[in-house]
């Protein structure tokens, strides 16, 4: 039987760096086009190895793809469809950063086959974005989202952010309320997080962040606010109209294979997961010289059987759904009640897991703290662990 797969293309450029960012990406666009043909020669290089499977989902991420040329997204474009089998039915998104896209970008974008839209708009309120580092306004923003729209495109996501220096959980529930007014498809909702090496992290003290109560409640207010107008909160900081779920991140959460080329970029095929380094230079210097792939490798590792479950719990119970017991004791020949009981028992005791039918998931309070619980799981009995880990390793 064929296979289907994911494809992820890191483009790592934006027109400036947002302080608070560790994606890979810089500013300097002036190894872009070179950069771009080594991802084409990497899609080649592949071609061969994949030519059973058909891709279902294509995500271009960054980093900023709208940033480049249009020649030159065109051009990865159609290296896309050169090498691969791509579903006439695939999802096919592009990450944009509102200051970098024009309608005649989007609409050659739409008429190349992109059909999804993922903007970063983060917040309705201009000091927050000023905050932010950002470099586009909410008006521009909305600008760009009807832009999208006019250039055909119907299924829009938009990036929005709580927990920004400044913001309230009035401003935070007007920047809900002009989302929600636009009406996109798909909305993520992250917590900011001062991520190490970040112009954020090296001025900690002195960003302006709401406490953290208030960003718990900033939290719970939004997800009931979503909810309430039809979006359904299927992931921890995501939430879609019917039908809108983003198809490829659902790929990672439910620990499907995906291909992902460019530097830093993650993949999960055949049971290994690699990654390439975050270093352009080297990125091209690779795939210029035929054949040295493994000077850009940077992790690279067999998923063994019982790494496999532990990364089925911290992915699965991202997700709304959960960990349907049955489903998990099928996969991997062993109760999830008699592995995890003790953490399933006082997590559910004190709110932060449900149990429905036969599934566990987190509850509203249990995916604020999603990182402290998996942790704990999976960090559990490791005597217990072990034994049964050494069984399915066999
Ligand atoms: C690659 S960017 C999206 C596309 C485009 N580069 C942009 O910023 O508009 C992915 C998203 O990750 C989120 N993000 C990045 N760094 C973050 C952080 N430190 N904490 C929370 N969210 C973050 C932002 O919401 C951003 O829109
Ligand atoms: S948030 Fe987006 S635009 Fe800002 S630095 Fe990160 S990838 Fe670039």
């Amino acid at each position: 039987m064929n296979k289907t797969l994911g494809l992820y293309l890191h483009i790592p450029f934006c027109r400036s760096k947002c302080a608070y960012c560790d994606f890979y990406s810089v500013i300097d666009d002036s190894l872009s086009e070179r950069y771009a043909d080594a991802l084409i020669l990497h899609m080649e290089d592949y071609s061969n190895a994949v030519k059973n499977h058909y891709f279902d989902t294509l995500y271009m991420g960054g980093g900023t793809p709208t940033s480049l040329k249009k020649k030159t997204l065109l051009d990865i474009i159609d290296g896309i469809y050169s090498n691969f089998n791509v579903l006439q039915t695939a999802e096919f998104t592009v990450e944009c950063n509102p200051a970098t896209a024009d309608r005649a970008l989007l609409s050659a974008l739409y008429k190349a086959g992109v059909n999804r839209l993922s903007i970063g708009v983060q917040s309705a309120c201009d000091n927050e974005l000023r905050n932010l580092t950002r470099i586009h306004t909410f008006d521009e923003a909305v600008e760009t989202y009807q832009a999208a729209r006019k250039a055909k495109f119907d299924n829009i996501s938009i990036d929005l952010m709580y927990g920004i220096p400044e913001q309230t959980e009035r401003s935070l529930a007007l920047s809900l309320q002009s989302i929600v007014e636009l009406d996109p498809e798909h909305i993520s909702l992250y917590g900011l997080k001062i991520e190490p090496n970040t112009p954020f992290a090296d001025n900690a003290d002195r960003l302006l962040l709401p406490d953290e109560d208030t960003e718990y409640r900033m939290y719970e207010t939004a997800v009931q606010y979503l909810e309430l107008h039809g979006y359904r909160h299927y992931e921890i900081s995501n939430f879609a109209k019917p039908g809108r779920e983003c198809a490829h991140n659902l790929r990672y959460w439910m620990c499907e294979e995906y291909l992902g080329l460019g530097a830093s970029a993650h993949s999960y095929s055949g049971g290994r997961r690699f990654s390439f380094k975050r270093d352009i230079a080297s990125y091209i210097d690779a795939l210029e010289n035929v054949g040295s792939e493994t000077e850009i490798i940077d992790e690279d590792y067999d998923v063994l059987p019982s790494e496999r479950l532990g990364e089925y719990v911290m992915l699965r119970l991202r997700l709304a759904e959960g960990i349907d017991t049955v489903e998990f004791e099928r996969r991997f020949g062993i109760q999830f009640e008699r592995l995890f009981g003790k953490y399933l028992d006082v997590y559910t005791e004190n709110g932060f897991m449900q149990k429905r039918g036969n599934s566990y998931s987190l509850t509203l309070k249990g995916m604020y703290v999603s990182n402290y619980i998996l942790s704990t799981m999976l960090d559990f009995d490791e005597k217990a662990y072990g034994a049964i880990a050494t069984g399915l390793d066999k």
